[in-house]
Order: structure tokens, then sequence, then C-alpha cells
């Protein structure tokens, strides 16, 4: 098996390559700086391609897709004037669409794990904001093209067909992204429990990565959650005197 992570240099991105070298899984990464994986040096099953993803030629990305088994996509705006306003304003979606591209049709099926969050809605679960949200939801869509790209990702990912055999996919949905050192407890919902909006939950980056890499380890976990938007909130620790 091999994984192939984009957005590795990133705060989540970064956890998911770490955790599946922990668990010997080998993994490539397309990556604009390299940096940042120097500690990875002597790790063989790391292999770090210097180069940005829109930029890649088609041809170069088949043959790093060719024989990987599954794409995690960590991908994010930068948050900087540039990366929330500039281009490409469709980064994760165009990092989406040349996956799929490139991804060929024959023989297995491979599998993509996007990063979303809980602010793109599921409609296969009728899942609607209040008239509240809905208002704050406009505007940001108006202000902020990453909301946009994330909510175009969900739709590209929704409209491939499922006939094709060529891609399997999940969207995991963080609410708030916290930055934790270790694993905590947390839960998975098929659909958002609190307001993103306006009652936020918290969501560790590194529990991202730990589900993210239960779902390439474990076939049955794939199964269940395959062409759904999984949910991930921290569960908040009691304290003894809670
Ligand atoms: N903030 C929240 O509370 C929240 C909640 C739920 C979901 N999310 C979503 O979660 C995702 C990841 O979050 P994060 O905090 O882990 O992200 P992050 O630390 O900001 O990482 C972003 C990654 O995307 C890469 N990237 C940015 N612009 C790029 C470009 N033009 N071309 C190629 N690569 C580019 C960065 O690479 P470089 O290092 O080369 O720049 C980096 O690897 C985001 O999509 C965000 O929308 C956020």
């Amino acid at each position: 098996m091999q994984v192939l992570v984009l957005g590795s240099t990133g705060q989540t991105g970064y956890q998911v390559v770490k955790q599946l070298l922990e668990n010997d899984i080998p993994v490539k990464t397309i990556a604009r700086t390299t940096d940042k994986f120097a500690s990875f040096d002597k790790n063989g099953n790391l292999q770090v391609i210097k180069a940005s993803i829109l930029d890649m030629a088609d041809n170069s990305l088949k043959e790093i897709l060719a024989d990987i088994d599954f794409t995690i996509c960590c991908l994010g705006h930068n948050i900087s004037l540039k990366g929330i306003w500039g281009k490409p304003h469709f980064l994760v979606t165009e990092a989406l669409k040349k996956i799929h591209l490139n991804t060929d049709n024959k023989g297995q099926t491979k599998k993509l794990i996007l990063m979303s969050t809980t602010a793109c809605l599921n409609d296969d679960k009728q899942e609607r904001f209040s008239f509240g949200e809905e208002i704050v939801m406009g505007i940001m869509r108006c202000l902020l093209p990453p909301q946009r790209d994330n909510e175009e990702a969900v739709k590209f990912l929704k409209s491939i067909d499922q006939g094709d055999h060529r891609l399997e996919w999940i969207a995991v949905r963080p609410d708030t992204l916290v930055a934790e050192e270790q694993v905590t407890n947390y839960e998975i919902f098929e659909s958002p429990q609190k307001s993103p909006v306006f009652n936020a939950g918290k969501t560790s980056r590194i529990n991202v990565a730990h589900f993210m890499m239960q779902l390439v380890c474990n076939d049955e976990l794939w199964t269940g959650w395959k062409y759904k938007m999984p949910v991930i909130y921290n569960v908040k620790e009691q304290t003894p005197d809670q």
C-alpha cells in the first residue's frame, strides 16, 4: 500500500505523513518546499517530490499516481492576503480534478480522502443552514474565496460517476481546528452536531490525521464511510470537579 499526501507541509498534512510513517505505511508527497521533512531523511518509506500540484504536467502526475492506493488532500489556502484572495481561488477543487483526471480506471479502484469542513453541508443528508447561518455563510462566500473552494471541492467529488470505479472518496469534516500534541478521544458523526457558525465545536488536527490514517488501514471503516462526509469532534474531557 502507498499513500500520496497533498498539503503535507501544512499543520494537518504533516501530522498525516508522520502518523502514516509511524505505522510503516509508505508515503509520497508533492510539496512546494521540502525543509520540513529533514527529520525523515533516513526514512526509506518517504518520497518527497518538490513541485506545486497545480503546475504539474499531467503525465508526471499520472506516473506518480500509478502505484498510489490512497490520496489524502489536506491542501488549504494559506492565511495571508495572497493565500485568501490571490490565485489559485480553487486550489483544492483544481487539485482534486487533476487527481481524478490522472487516475487510470484500469485495475484496482483508488481512494481519496478530502479534508473538508463542517461549513460544507451534505445535501444527501438533507443538511440545511438556519436562516441566520445562511446569512453569515452568504457573506463568507462573497468575502472569502476559500469557502467557495471547499464547497466546490465537495460538489466535484459528488459529481464523480460512482460507476466508473476509478476513485472512491470520503470527505472528512472537522469543526474549528486546534493544535494538540497528542491524539485524544474523538467522535465521528454523519452530520454536524453543532452550528459551525454560532456554536462551533473543536477538532484537533492530530485527531483528524489519526482518523484519516484509520480510514487507510481499516477496510471496514472505509466501506462504512465511503462517499460520505463524516464529521469529527474532539470529545470534551471532563475534569474531576465538572
Ligand atoms: N481553520 C479551521 O478551523 C478549519 C476547520 C475545518 C477545516 N479547515 C480546512 O482544513 C484544511 C487544512 O487546514 P490546515 O490548518 O492543516 O492547513 P495549513 O496548515 O494552512 O496547510 C495548508 C497546506 O496547503 C498548501 N498550499 C497552500 N496554498 C497552496 C498552493 N497555491 N499550491 C500548493 N499548495 C498550497 C500549503 O503548502 P505551503 O506550505 O507550500 O504553503 C500547506 O501544505 C484547509 O483547507 C481548511 O479550509 C479549516
